[in-house]
Protein backbone atom coordinates (compact mmCIF):
# COMPACT_ATOMS: atom_id res chain seq x y z
CA UNK A 1 0.00 0.00 0.00
CA UNK A 2 1.40 3.50 -0.92
CA UNK A 3 0.67 6.77 1.38
CA UNK A 4 0.04 9.78 -0.17
CA UNK A 5 -0.63 13.36 0.87
CA UNK A 6 -2.90 15.11 -2.21
CA UNK A 7 -4.52 18.33 -1.86
CA UNK A 8 -5.94 19.86 -4.76
CA UNK A 9 -4.59 23.50 -5.19
CA UNK A 10 -5.43 24.83 -8.75
CA UNK A 11 -8.81 24.98 -9.83
CA UNK A 12 -9.51 24.16 -12.86
CA UNK A 13 -12.35 26.45 -15.68
CA UNK A 14 -11.96 24.62 -19.05
CA UNK A 15 -14.14 25.61 -22.50
CA UNK A 16 -14.00 27.06 -25.40
CA UNK A 17 -14.17 30.43 -25.55
CA UNK A 18 -13.25 30.57 -21.51
CA UNK A 19 -10.65 33.23 -22.01
CA UNK A 20 -13.95 35.69 -21.82
CA UNK A 21 -14.01 34.93 -17.91
CA UNK A 22 -10.38 35.73 -17.44
CA UNK A 23 -11.79 39.30 -15.87
CA UNK A 24 -14.36 37.83 -13.29
CA UNK A 25 -11.62 34.80 -11.98
CA UNK A 26 -9.54 37.70 -11.19
CA UNK A 27 -11.94 40.01 -9.92
CA UNK A 28 -13.05 36.93 -7.71
CA UNK A 29 -9.58 36.34 -6.17
CA UNK A 30 -9.53 40.08 -5.44
CA UNK A 31 -7.55 41.47 -8.17
CA UNK A 32 -7.51 45.12 -9.07
CA UNK A 33 -4.09 45.31 -10.81
CA UNK A 34 -2.55 42.54 -12.88
CA UNK A 35 0.53 41.89 -14.72
CA UNK A 36 -0.17 39.59 -17.76
CA UNK A 37 3.34 37.45 -18.84
CA UNK A 38 3.14 36.28 -22.11
CA UNK A 39 5.92 35.89 -25.12
CA UNK A 40 5.79 37.39 -28.60
CA UNK A 41 4.18 34.53 -30.90
CA UNK A 42 1.23 34.16 -28.65
CA UNK A 43 0.74 37.88 -28.90
CA UNK A 44 1.06 37.95 -32.28
CA UNK A 45 -1.66 35.29 -32.45
CA UNK A 46 -3.95 37.71 -30.51
CA UNK A 47 -4.76 35.36 -27.65
CA UNK A 48 -2.57 37.70 -25.36
CA UNK A 49 -4.94 41.17 -26.40
CA UNK A 50 -8.57 38.58 -25.53
CA UNK A 51 -6.93 37.73 -22.24
CA UNK A 52 -5.68 41.39 -21.35
CA UNK A 53 -9.54 42.73 -23.07
CA UNK A 54 -11.32 40.26 -20.55
CA UNK A 55 -8.92 42.04 -17.66
CA UNK A 56 -10.23 45.28 -18.20
CA UNK A 57 -13.80 44.68 -18.91
CA UNK A 58 -13.62 43.67 -15.34
CA UNK A 59 -12.13 47.10 -14.61
CA UNK A 60 -8.90 45.44 -12.98
CA UNK A 61 -5.89 47.81 -14.62
CA UNK A 62 -3.53 45.27 -16.24
CA UNK A 63 0.11 45.78 -17.62
CA UNK A 64 1.74 42.85 -20.16
CA UNK A 65 5.08 41.84 -19.68
CA UNK A 66 6.31 40.45 -23.07
CA UNK A 67 9.83 39.56 -22.48
CA UNK A 68 9.23 35.65 -22.13
CA UNK A 69 11.90 33.75 -24.36
CA UNK A 70 11.62 30.08 -24.78
CA UNK A 71 13.58 28.48 -22.18
CA UNK A 72 13.31 31.14 -19.97
CA UNK A 73 16.18 33.03 -18.61
CA UNK A 74 17.25 34.49 -15.33
CA UNK A 75 17.55 37.78 -17.57
CA UNK A 76 13.63 37.33 -18.54
CA UNK A 77 12.71 36.80 -15.09
CA UNK A 78 14.89 39.98 -13.68
CA UNK A 79 13.36 42.07 -16.68
CA UNK A 80 9.94 40.75 -15.31
CA UNK A 81 9.93 41.54 -11.99
CA UNK A 82 11.33 44.97 -12.56
CA UNK A 83 7.91 45.61 -14.17
CA UNK A 84 5.98 43.89 -11.36
CA UNK A 85 7.84 46.47 -8.97
CA UNK A 86 6.53 49.30 -10.61
CA UNK A 87 3.00 48.34 -11.27
CA UNK A 88 2.34 46.37 -8.10
CA UNK A 89 0.01 43.96 -8.69
CA UNK A 90 -2.37 41.73 -7.35
CA UNK A 91 -2.40 39.05 -9.29
CA UNK A 92 -0.09 37.73 -12.07
CA UNK A 93 -1.47 35.85 -14.92
CA UNK A 94 1.00 33.38 -16.97
CA UNK A 95 -0.79 33.49 -20.57
CA UNK A 96 0.99 31.67 -23.33
CA UNK A 97 3.18 28.27 -23.35
CA UNK A 98 5.26 26.27 -20.62
CA UNK A 99 7.74 29.20 -20.84
CA UNK A 100 4.96 32.14 -19.73
CA UNK A 101 3.40 30.27 -17.14
CA UNK A 102 7.23 29.31 -15.92
CA UNK A 103 8.74 32.62 -15.93
CA UNK A 104 5.51 33.88 -14.55
CA UNK A 105 6.05 31.42 -11.75
CA UNK A 106 9.34 32.65 -11.32
CA UNK A 107 9.13 35.99 -11.21
CA UNK A 108 6.32 35.60 -8.22
CA UNK A 109 8.62 33.86 -6.03
CA UNK A 110 10.95 36.43 -6.34
CA UNK A 111 8.69 39.34 -5.90
CA UNK A 112 6.70 38.09 -3.25
CA UNK A 113 9.89 36.59 -1.09
CA UNK A 114 12.66 38.40 -2.29
CA UNK A 115 16.71 37.40 -3.05
CA UNK A 116 16.71 35.85 -6.68
CA UNK A 117 15.92 32.89 -8.53
CA UNK A 118 18.35 30.89 -7.97
CA UNK A 119 17.40 31.11 -4.37
CA UNK A 120 14.50 28.86 -5.08
CA UNK A 121 16.48 25.88 -6.62
CA UNK A 122 14.64 22.99 -5.31
CA UNK A 123 11.52 22.29 -3.44
CA UNK A 124 10.19 23.92 -1.18
CA UNK A 125 12.36 27.44 -0.54
CA UNK A 126 9.75 30.26 0.19
CA UNK A 127 9.04 31.33 2.98
CA UNK A 128 6.23 33.36 2.42
CA UNK A 129 2.83 33.44 0.97
CA UNK A 130 2.80 34.56 -3.04
CA UNK A 131 0.46 36.48 -5.06
CA UNK A 132 -2.38 34.34 -6.87
CA UNK A 133 -1.62 33.13 -10.18
CA UNK A 134 -4.23 31.95 -13.04
CA UNK A 135 -2.24 29.77 -15.92
CA UNK A 136 -3.93 30.26 -19.31
CA UNK A 137 -1.80 27.76 -21.47
CA UNK A 138 -1.96 28.54 -25.39
CA UNK A 139 -0.47 24.67 -25.72
CA UNK A 140 -0.83 21.44 -24.47
CA UNK A 141 2.35 20.25 -22.94
CA UNK A 142 3.86 21.07 -19.91
CA UNK A 143 1.37 21.34 -17.74
CA UNK A 144 3.07 24.23 -15.92
CA UNK A 145 -0.53 25.28 -15.07
CA UNK A 146 -1.45 22.21 -12.51
CA UNK A 147 2.08 21.49 -11.06
CA UNK A 148 4.08 23.58 -8.71
CA UNK A 149 7.38 23.57 -10.40
CA UNK A 150 9.00 26.38 -12.72
CA UNK A 151 12.17 25.93 -15.25
CA UNK A 152 14.51 28.80 -15.29
CA UNK A 153 17.87 28.66 -17.56
CA UNK A 154 20.99 30.69 -16.00
CA UNK A 155 21.51 33.32 -18.29
CA UNK A 156 24.91 32.89 -17.97
CA UNK A 157 26.09 28.83 -17.26
CA UNK A 158 22.64 27.67 -18.83
CA UNK A 159 21.97 25.46 -16.59
CA UNK A 160 18.16 24.49 -16.12
CA UNK A 161 17.21 25.07 -12.37
CA UNK A 162 14.03 23.53 -11.11
CA UNK A 163 12.34 25.67 -8.53
CA UNK A 164 9.25 23.98 -6.73
CA UNK A 165 7.33 25.24 -4.06
CA UNK A 166 3.32 24.28 -3.45
CA UNK A 167 3.11 27.83 -2.51
CA UNK A 168 3.81 28.55 -6.62
CA UNK A 169 0.94 26.71 -7.41
CA UNK A 170 -1.32 28.85 -9.96
CA UNK A 171 -4.99 29.42 -8.22
CA UNK A 172 -6.81 29.19 -11.47
CA UNK A 173 -6.00 27.30 -14.69
CA UNK A 174 -8.07 28.56 -17.29
CA UNK A 175 -8.32 25.90 -20.17
CA UNK A 176 -9.65 27.74 -23.43
CA UNK A 177 -8.97 25.07 -26.05
CA UNK A 178 -9.62 27.69 -28.49
CA UNK A 179 -6.44 29.21 -27.56
CA UNK A 180 -4.17 26.06 -28.64
CA UNK A 181 -5.60 26.06 -32.71
CA UNK A 182 -3.47 28.58 -34.22
CA UNK A 183 -0.16 26.95 -32.89
CA UNK A 184 2.69 26.27 -35.40
CA UNK A 185 2.27 22.14 -36.08
CA UNK A 186 6.32 21.45 -34.88
CA UNK A 187 5.14 23.30 -31.47
CA UNK A 188 1.63 21.03 -31.63
CA UNK A 189 4.07 18.09 -32.50
CA UNK A 190 6.92 18.81 -29.16
CA UNK A 191 4.40 19.88 -26.99
CA UNK A 192 2.10 16.57 -27.35
CA UNK A 193 5.22 14.35 -27.37
CA UNK A 194 5.91 15.82 -24.09
CA UNK A 195 2.49 15.61 -22.12
CA UNK A 196 2.40 11.63 -23.93
CA UNK A 197 5.78 11.23 -22.28
CA UNK A 198 4.60 12.95 -18.75
CA UNK A 199 1.56 10.41 -18.42
CA UNK A 200 3.79 7.42 -19.49
CA UNK A 201 6.43 8.28 -16.96
CA UNK A 202 4.09 9.44 -14.03
CA UNK A 203 2.17 5.91 -14.67
CA UNK A 204 5.31 4.06 -13.58
CA UNK A 205 7.48 5.76 -11.01
CA UNK A 206 8.57 4.75 -7.97
CA UNK A 207 6.74 6.97 -6.25
CA UNK A 208 3.56 6.77 -8.07
CA UNK A 209 0.43 5.95 -5.79
CA UNK A 210 -3.82 5.68 -6.47
CA UNK A 211 -3.87 9.42 -6.47
CA UNK A 212 -1.45 10.22 -9.40
CA UNK A 213 -2.25 6.57 -11.31
CA UNK A 214 -5.94 8.00 -11.97
CA UNK A 215 -4.69 11.16 -13.72
CA UNK A 216 -2.04 9.15 -15.54
CA UNK A 217 -4.62 6.94 -16.67
CA UNK A 218 -6.36 9.38 -17.54
CA UNK A 219 -3.79 11.80 -19.35
CA UNK A 220 -2.80 8.63 -21.22
CA UNK A 221 -6.44 7.83 -22.35
CA UNK A 222 -6.63 11.73 -23.49
CA UNK A 223 -3.65 12.33 -24.76
CA UNK A 224 -2.77 9.02 -26.49
CA UNK A 225 -6.46 8.75 -28.47
CA UNK A 226 -5.75 12.65 -29.79
CA UNK A 227 -2.29 13.13 -30.59
CA UNK A 228 -2.88 11.84 -34.03
CA UNK A 229 -5.52 13.73 -34.60
CA UNK A 230 -4.19 17.10 -34.06
CA UNK A 231 -1.39 16.44 -35.84
CA UNK A 232 -3.69 15.71 -38.90
CA UNK A 233 -6.68 17.96 -38.18
CA UNK A 234 -5.07 21.46 -35.93
CA UNK A 235 -8.66 22.49 -36.10
CA UNK A 236 -10.74 19.85 -34.46
CA UNK A 237 -11.48 21.62 -31.40
CA UNK A 238 -12.92 17.64 -29.76
CA UNK A 239 -9.24 17.27 -30.23
CA UNK A 240 -7.64 19.82 -28.88
CA UNK A 241 -9.81 19.99 -25.86
CA UNK A 242 -8.76 16.69 -25.11
CA UNK A 243 -4.98 17.28 -25.18
CA UNK A 244 -5.03 20.58 -23.42
CA UNK A 245 -7.27 18.35 -20.89
CA UNK A 246 -4.54 15.72 -20.76
CA UNK A 247 -1.27 17.68 -20.51
CA UNK A 248 -2.96 19.18 -17.39
CA UNK A 249 -3.96 15.88 -16.01
CA UNK A 250 -0.68 14.64 -16.64
CA UNK A 251 0.70 17.89 -14.93
CA UNK A 252 -1.24 16.73 -11.41
CA UNK A 253 0.16 13.05 -12.30
CA UNK A 254 3.83 14.94 -12.34
CA UNK A 255 2.65 17.01 -8.68
CA UNK A 256 1.76 13.69 -7.31
CA UNK A 257 4.07 11.23 -8.49
CA UNK A 258 7.66 13.07 -10.34
CA UNK A 259 9.38 11.80 -13.36
CA UNK A 260 11.79 9.04 -14.56
CA UNK A 261 14.32 8.26 -16.79
CA UNK A 262 13.04 9.23 -20.37
CA UNK A 263 13.61 12.88 -18.88
CA UNK A 264 16.67 12.37 -17.29
CA UNK A 265 17.87 11.51 -20.74
CA UNK A 266 16.58 14.57 -22.08
CA UNK A 267 17.98 17.43 -20.23
CA UNK A 268 21.58 16.32 -21.43
CA UNK A 269 20.50 16.18 -24.87
CA UNK A 270 18.85 19.85 -24.51
CA UNK A 271 22.10 21.15 -22.26
CA UNK A 272 24.52 19.96 -24.77
CA UNK A 273 23.17 20.28 -28.03
CA UNK A 274 20.20 22.42 -27.99
CA UNK A 275 17.65 19.36 -28.71
CA UNK A 276 13.92 20.93 -27.67
CA UNK A 277 12.47 19.25 -24.27
CA UNK A 278 9.75 17.23 -26.59
CA UNK A 279 12.21 15.94 -29.05
CA UNK A 280 14.44 14.68 -26.36
CA UNK A 281 12.35 12.79 -23.87
CA UNK A 282 10.74 11.59 -27.34
CA UNK A 283 13.38 10.16 -29.03
CA UNK A 284 14.72 8.13 -25.27
CA UNK A 285 10.96 7.29 -24.06
CA UNK A 286 10.46 4.06 -26.41
CA UNK A 287 14.02 2.75 -25.11
CA UNK A 288 13.09 3.65 -21.75
CA UNK A 289 9.96 1.97 -21.81
CA UNK A 290 11.69 -1.29 -22.73
CA UNK A 291 14.39 -0.84 -20.64
CA UNK A 292 11.52 -0.43 -17.41
CA UNK A 293 9.14 -3.15 -18.55
CA UNK A 294 11.25 -5.76 -16.43
CA UNK A 295 10.33 -3.60 -13.30
CA UNK A 296 6.69 -2.84 -14.36
CA UNK A 297 5.42 -4.66 -17.24
CA UNK A 298 2.05 -5.45 -15.41
CA UNK A 299 1.76 -1.55 -14.91
CA UNK A 300 2.42 -0.71 -19.28
CA UNK A 301 -0.36 -3.89 -19.68
CA UNK A 302 -2.40 -2.15 -16.89
CA UNK A 303 -2.34 0.99 -18.99
CA UNK A 304 -2.55 -1.60 -22.55
CA UNK A 305 -6.26 -2.43 -21.06
CA UNK A 306 -7.17 1.24 -21.66
CA UNK A 307 -7.26 0.36 -25.56
CA UNK A 308 -10.82 0.72 -27.13
CA UNK A 309 -12.34 -1.08 -29.99
CA UNK A 310 -11.55 1.20 -32.93
CA UNK A 311 -9.89 3.79 -30.34
CA UNK A 312 -6.00 4.29 -32.23
CA UNK A 313 -4.12 2.87 -28.63
CA UNK A 314 -2.08 0.37 -29.07
CA UNK A 315 -3.64 -2.61 -28.72
CA UNK A 316 -2.76 -5.37 -25.47
CA UNK A 317 -1.60 -7.77 -27.86
CA UNK A 318 1.18 -6.25 -29.13
CA UNK A 319 2.38 -5.74 -24.76
CA UNK A 320 5.21 -3.59 -23.91
CA UNK A 321 6.95 -3.77 -27.26
CA UNK A 322 3.59 -2.82 -29.12
CA UNK A 323 3.43 0.31 -26.77
CA UNK A 324 7.02 1.61 -27.23
CA UNK A 325 6.79 0.89 -31.13
CA UNK A 326 3.09 3.47 -30.51
CA UNK A 327 5.24 5.97 -29.53
CA UNK A 328 7.94 5.65 -31.89
CA UNK A 329 5.34 5.87 -34.69
CA UNK A 330 3.59 8.92 -33.45
CA UNK A 331 7.25 10.57 -33.45
CA UNK A 332 7.42 9.47 -36.58
CA UNK A 333 4.03 10.89 -37.64
CA UNK A 334 4.87 14.14 -35.94
CA UNK A 335 7.87 14.41 -38.43
CA UNK A 336 10.67 14.15 -35.12
CA UNK A 337 13.20 12.77 -35.08
CA UNK A 338 13.51 8.89 -34.13
CA UNK A 339 17.42 8.22 -33.80
CA UNK A 340 20.06 10.13 -31.94
CA UNK A 341 22.00 10.05 -35.40
CA UNK A 342 19.14 12.10 -37.09
CA UNK A 343 19.48 14.57 -34.74
CA UNK A 344 23.87 14.87 -35.24
CA UNK A 345 24.52 13.97 -31.59
CA UNK A 346 28.47 13.48 -31.59
CA UNK A 347 28.15 10.20 -30.66
CA UNK A 348 31.49 10.61 -28.36
CA UNK A 349 29.20 13.23 -26.54
CA UNK A 350 27.30 9.88 -25.47
CA UNK A 351 29.74 9.06 -22.22
CA UNK A 352 29.74 12.20 -20.99
CA UNK A 353 26.09 12.30 -21.74
CA UNK A 354 25.17 9.16 -19.37
CA UNK A 355 27.06 11.16 -16.96
CA UNK A 356 25.13 14.25 -16.31
CA UNK A 357 22.00 12.23 -17.00
CA UNK A 358 22.41 10.07 -13.89
CA UNK A 359 23.22 13.13 -11.62
CA UNK A 360 19.46 14.51 -13.21
CA UNK A 361 17.06 14.69 -10.01
CA UNK A 362 13.96 12.93 -12.11
CA UNK A 363 16.64 9.87 -12.78
CA UNK A 364 16.09 8.65 -8.97
CA UNK A 365 12.02 8.25 -9.38
CA UNK A 366 12.33 5.34 -12.49
CA UNK A 367 11.17 2.24 -11.49
CA UNK A 368 13.62 0.44 -12.61
CA UNK A 369 17.73 1.95 -11.03
CA UNK A 370 19.54 3.05 -13.98
CA UNK A 371 23.12 3.04 -13.22
CA UNK A 372 25.73 5.01 -15.51
CA UNK A 373 26.62 2.37 -17.50
CA UNK A 374 23.11 1.84 -18.67
CA UNK A 375 22.00 5.34 -19.13
CA UNK A 376 25.37 4.94 -21.96
CA UNK A 377 23.44 1.60 -23.31
CA UNK A 378 20.15 3.85 -23.55
CA UNK A 379 21.87 6.30 -25.80
CA UNK A 380 23.20 3.84 -28.13
CA UNK A 381 20.20 2.17 -28.41
CA UNK A 382 18.58 5.47 -29.56
CA UNK A 383 21.86 6.25 -31.63
FE1 LIG B 1 8.62 17.07 -19.99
Amino acid sequence: MTSFDYQPRTRIVFGPGKIEALGELASELGARRAVVVSDPGVIAAGHTAKGIAALERAGIETHLFDGVHENPTTENVAAGLKLAHRYDPEVLIGLGGGSSMDCCKAINFVFSNGGEIKDYWGVGKALRAMLPMIAVPTTAGTGSETQSFALISDAKTHVKMACGDKKASCRIALLDPELTVTQPSRVTALTGIDALSHALETFVTSRRNPVSLAFSREAWRLLAGNFARVLENPHDLDARGSMLLGASFAGLAIENSMLGAAHALANPLTANFDVPHGQAVGVMLPHVIRFNAAAVEAQYHDLLHESQNGSPLPKLEGGVEGLADFVAVLLAKADLATTLRSLSIDPLKLPHMATQAARQWTAGFNPRPVTEEQFLSLYQQAY
